[in-house]
């Protein structure tokens, strides 16, 4: 058995093969499928992509539009999910909240027994449909708003942010949401689509598998670190405190949320397309939240030669579409529930069960002592 260090945190381990998503993490540069992030986020919509991670090609005009009726059909949420939201404390996190919503979901799916293809496919519409609802729901009963019901002519990102705000939404910041849910689409064996990949390898549901990720996705070392830029870019307040604050932080050998990353050794590609969102956002809305992410971005390359990473701008995009940051990371989950999906799609179809060693370092053999005696 390996017992290398560098196996800790399974760096550089590769544990399985799949065609979706390519990282070339020297070069920054990221595909869906074979095609290039940005062409994608220029040219598709987020469920063209969507198609594209389940079928492995871009659908025609009339397979987009079966996709989008399946999607709309199944919106909607049992009554039973919405008396759990409502019951739920007001103060908990969206997060665990959602995790939950989606464990419950399984008892209210007959299929949950058929192990079939098709039925994994249905499973995984389903919770792509109902996601945005638990979330938007769950906000608004939150709030003490009246629930908006899904609207069928509406895309996902259209949709979500009326469901959210109870208003159709500006076509530009629908445009930039539905370029961003692209973005966080999927990524390779990130820690939550592992996590999902372990429990769909047990031959667990997908119900199980998505469970385990959301939980997963929740950490501040993942997905959970977009939420934790915000609060920094409220700290910071303006361009010229960002030096002090930063350095201060390194100082303390504190992280710097939105920095750093496993595989990309220069820019994370989606920050890139973030960054110039995040720009253009300002320059149309006014504010200065990408003034102190540009300020960060430069004392952060200066001093730790680290380069932001995909949470890093999303940060100040998401506030700047009116969105709270407490959303920040469910919505990761809105998006990367396509990816999760279609990891474990493909790792139904040729399973094996994912179960690595430890390097045993405790005690060889231990004398026992009776109770009465300790
Ligand atoms: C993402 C992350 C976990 C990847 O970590 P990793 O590849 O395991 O890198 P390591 O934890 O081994 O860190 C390597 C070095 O860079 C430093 N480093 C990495 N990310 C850092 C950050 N965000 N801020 C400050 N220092 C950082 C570490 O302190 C370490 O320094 P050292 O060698 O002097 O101890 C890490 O960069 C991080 O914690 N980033 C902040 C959280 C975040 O943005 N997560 C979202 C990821 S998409």
């Amino acid at each position: 058995m390996s017992t290398d260090k560098n196996s800790k945190g399974l760096d550089d381990i590769v544990v399985t093969s799949s065609e979706l998503t390519l990282i070339d993490g020297s070069s920054g540069k990221l595909s869906y499928c074979g095609y290039d992030i940005s062409n994608l986020t220029s040219n598709c919509s987020f469920e063209e992509v969507i198609f594209l991670l389940w079928h492995g090609s871009l659908p025609s005009i009339n397979e987009l539009d079966n996709f989008k009726a399946k999607i709309n059909q199944n919106r909607h949420i049992p009554p039973q999910l919405i008396s759990l939201i409502r019951q739920s404390p007001k103060e908990s996190s969206t997060m665990d909240l959602l995790r939950t919503c989606v464990s419950y979901l399984s008892s209210f799916d007959s299929d949950l027994l058929d192990t079939s293809s098709d039925s994994r496919m249905n499973a995984s519409i389903k919770l792509l449909a109902k996601i945005p609802t638990i979330l938007c729901y769950s906000e608004r009963i939150r709030h003490n708003q009246e629930l908006i019901e899904p609207n069928p002519d509406l895309d996902i990102a259209a949709n979500f942010l009326y469901m959210l705000k109870g208003k159709l939404p500006d076509d530009s910041f629908t445009r930039i949401f539905d370029k961003c849910l692209i973005i966080h689409a999927d990524h390779g064996l990130n820690a939550s689509t592992f996590a999902a990949r372990v429990t769909a390898s047990t031959l667990s549901d997908v119900y199980s598998a998505i469970t385990s990720a959301i939980g997963t996705l929740k950490g501040p070392l993942h997905g959970g670190a977009n939420e934790a830029v915000m609060i920094m870019l409220n700290e910071i307040k303006k361009p010229e405190n960002a030096q002090n604050y930063i350095l201060d932080k390194l100082k303390k050998k504190d992280r710097i949320m939105g920095f750093g990353h496993r595989v990309y050794k220069t820019i994370d590609p989606r920050a890139v397309i973030l960054c110039n969102m995040s720009k253009q956002l300002q320059s149309d809305y006014g504010g200065v939240l990408y003034d102190i992410s540009m300020e960060i971005e430069n004392i952060m390359d200066r001093e730790k030669n680290l380069k932001p990473n995909v949470d890093f701008y999303a940060a100040s995009v998401y506030t700047m579409l009116n969105i709270p940051s407490h959303l920040f990371t469910p919505i990761f989950a809105v998006s990367r529930i396509s990816g999760w999906c279609a990891q474990i799609l493909e790792q139904y179809v040729d399973n094996r069960l994912i179960r690595p060693r430890a390097n045993y370092i405790g005690y060889k053999s231990r004398t026992f002592i009776p109770l009465k005696d300790r």
